[in-house]
């Protein structure tokens, strides 16, 4: 086991292709965020609910997802882009982690809105931290992307 985390929540799946892709060629370690009530696999249903709960700056328990991060000094963060923000479940990990002295690399699935706030959302969240350029993507990945993303941050296997 290296020392590089791969912490992501998705609802579509699309996140969670990106996340293991990541995962390969880093050799790192998987984590996938569950939040204690999940969202609607309708989307109109989904984005009322998350809608609601980004405006109250609400963050979900956690139901997995929270174990400890101190075995880790890189951790990949990834969210779909929800109405140009992470997903709360992201926002969640983010508030119950102490990051200073990590790196952080950010990364997101979209649908045409790129990173949107989610690249600053969670440099803010880590100010004691190095944040590395991250990868935004819409639909799926392809591994060439991802490579020559990791190979450009150094992250390659
Ligand atoms: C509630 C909701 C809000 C979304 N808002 C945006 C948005 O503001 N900008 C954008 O580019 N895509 C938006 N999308 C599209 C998702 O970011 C995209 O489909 C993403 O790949 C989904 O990731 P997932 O499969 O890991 O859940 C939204 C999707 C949902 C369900």
């Amino acid at each position: 086991m290296n020392n590089i985390l791969i912490v992501y929540y998705s609802l579509f799946h699309n996140t969670a292709n990106l996340a293991l892709e990541i995962a390969v060629q880093t050799g790192g370690t998987l984590r996938e965020l569950i939040p204690d009530t999940n969202y609607s696999f309708e989307y109109n249903t989904a984005a009322k609910e998350v809608r609601n709960q980004i405006s109250r700056g609400f963050c979900p328990k956690l139901i997995s997802g929270n174990e400890s991060i101190d075995d880790y000094q890189a951790i990949f963060i990834g969210s779909p882009n929800w109405f140009k923000t992470l997903a709360p479940p992201v926002m969640s990990f983010l508030r119950l982690n102490d990051f200073t002295g990590k790196t952080i690399i950010p990364f997101c699935t979209h649908g045409g809105g790129g990173f949107g706030q989610i690249a600053n959302d969670i440099a803010k969240e880590c100010p004691k931290s190095k944040i590395l350029p991250g990868i935004a993507v819409t639909g799926t990945v392809t591994s060439e992307e991802v490579t020559n993303w990791l190979k450009m941050i150094e992250y390659e296997l």
